[in-house]
């Protein structure tokens, strides 16, 4: 057979490449289950060198088509051996993440019917199941009612729209003429990269985005918040956002929220709150003091595709001010016109892309198949932990631990020797990491705290263990000069 595309004028074509299909996603469906099933034996990083795998696959596509069985066998033996195994139990580096099985299912189906949400008449499923499956969740978070959510790629996009918000409040006309410069954005030190890279893209530029100083457990200090303000507009600069975040990407320390709040009603500011690895702790009542203030945000983020067991891209984002979001994005060429009715949302007038996936289906199907217990009980298990691995770096004198562990993430380095310099340490302890990642079993990343090189290990899998947290400690003490 020259090629697989079916002859659409012959009902028996079309029946055999769907069975073609049939079989091999049998197959697929049986790798699937063997892959997770012996997740834990795979490496954990790919070896391979840069540029291998390009230099492996032919340069150019086939003139005519393969078999899926060539395909797939191509994919064991080439493309496998590059991937990195974010589903392992022993990667806990940068916030871990996991493809849970119902999220698996819900991605074959997305798949297989392809509906495009752009307006609501053209899936009508896709709009409203992202209002069902994001009320659910804006519930779990303690937000109220009249906040609006939209599931966007990755909470990088989610900020900038709450930045264009911002922009939007503050400055109306801008949607026709431009930003004028002078809006400024307030956001801590340790805020994650995305907050800076909004507000180049929107254009705030990076000169008007202020970092304002954190305390000694690393939480935006609200005085020196105000004094930024204050100078900001005694030198004829026009105060916009603050941006507060809920478990910091280098440490997950938490922002005074509620001063924020106070300082955003203040001013009048717009205040968004980056919860994009802590929101689902929302749900623990343990953890409720570090969301104190959250239901005053104008918008907030929260990644499901972090830590509640989503496959990449999941990024949920809430306002109370859709009306805004609106005025600065719904743009409708005649051919999009669609129903007036208003309970017929169109995701598109909510967004920079016009195309909207079906996302919320996987959401939708992960809250319903583990329920508010299984997910309290996932978190719940990751933060112990996290503790336990915590205690074990403090009673061990040759390490110290550098910011608290409010979630499931511990911050730790050797400490300093005697006559040894920062550098000499910072280098003893990125050869530390370095040996541990050698393991093909535990993946671990590093940030820089207080200007100094730091070990962190983040758990968030749900197939991680106490036995995985226990080979990590061992390989850190193992790799310890
Ligand atoms: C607090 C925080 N915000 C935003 C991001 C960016 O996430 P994304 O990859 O979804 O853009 C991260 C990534 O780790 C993060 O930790």
């Amino acid at each position: 057979m020259p090629h697989h595309l079916p002859d659409p004028q012959s009902e028996a074509a079309w029946e055999s490449y769907v069975e073609d299909f049939r079989r091999s996603a049998h197959d697929s469906v049986e790798w699937i289950a063997q892959y997770l099933i012996n997740i834990r034996h795979m490496p954990v990083q790919s070896r391979i060198r840069p540029g291998q795998l390009v230099d492996a696959l032919p340069a150019e596509a086939p003139n005519h088509g393969e078999s899926f069985s060539a395909i797939l066998s191509d994919f064991q033996r080439q493309i496998l051996p590059a991937v990195t195994q974010w589903n392992h139990p022993g990667f806990m580096a940068y916030f871990g993440t996991s493809a849970s099985t119902p999220g698996i299912l819900a991605e074959m189906l997305i798949a297989a019917m392809n509906t495009n949400g752009l307006h609501w008449q053209t899936s009508p499923a896709v709009a409203e199941l992202e209002q069902v499956a994001l009320g659910w969740l804006r519930q779990w978070l303690g937000l109220p009612k009249e906040f609006f959510g939209i599931i966007y790629d990755t909470a990088s996009t989610s900020t900038m729209h709450a930045l264009i918000c911002a922009r939007e409040k503050a400055e109306p006309q801008s949607r026709q003429d431009g930003m004028r410069a002078g809006l400024v954005i307030y956001t801590s030190e340790q805020a994650h990269s995305s907050v800076e890279k909004g507000a180049m893209a929107v254009g705030f530029g990076q000169n008007h985005v202020r970092k304002v100083p954190t305390d000694a457990l690393f939480r935006m200090k609200p005085d020196a918040l105000r004094a930024l303000i204050e100078a900001d507009l005694n030198a004829g600069l026009r105060p916009c956002a603050i941006v507060a975040t809920i478990g910091t990407t280098s440490s997950t320390s938490v922002d005074p929220v509620a001063e924020c709040a106070a300082l955003a009603e203040e001013f009048k500011l717009w205040l968004h709150v980056d919860c994009a690895y802590a929101g689902p702790c929302a749900l623990l009542p343990e953890c409720a003091h570090h969301f104190k203030g959250i239901e005053r945000a104008d918008s907030v983020v929260t990644n499901p595709h972090k830590w509640l067991m989503t496959q990449m891209d999941c990024s949920t984002f809430y306002t109370r001010h859709p009306q805004i979001l609106r005025q600065a994005l719904s743009l409708v060429p005649e051919y999009l016109r669609a129903s007036e009715d208003p309970r017929a949302v169109h995701l598109m007038d909510y967004g920079v892309p016009l195309g909207h996936r079906f996302r919320s289906l996987k959401l939708w199907f992960i809250l319903r198949y583990f329920g508010r217990d299984g997910v309290m009980e996932f978190l719940r298990r990751h933060i112990a932990l996290a503790q336990k691995f915590a205690a074990w770096v403090d009673a061990d004198k040759r390490f110290e631990r550098v910011a608290p562990v409010p979630f499931s993430t511990v911050c730790f380095r050797l400490r300093q020797r005697q006559g040894e310099s920062r550098e000499q340490s910072d280098e003893r302890n990125k050869r530390l990491l370095e040996k541990v990642n050698q393991s093909p079993k535990i993946f671990l990343s590093h940030t820089a705290l207080n200007g100094r090189y730091v070990i962190r290990i983040a758990i968030g899998n749900i197939a991680t263990g106490e036995q995985d947290i226990e080979l990590a400690w061992k390989l850190v003490q193992e790799a310890a000069e």
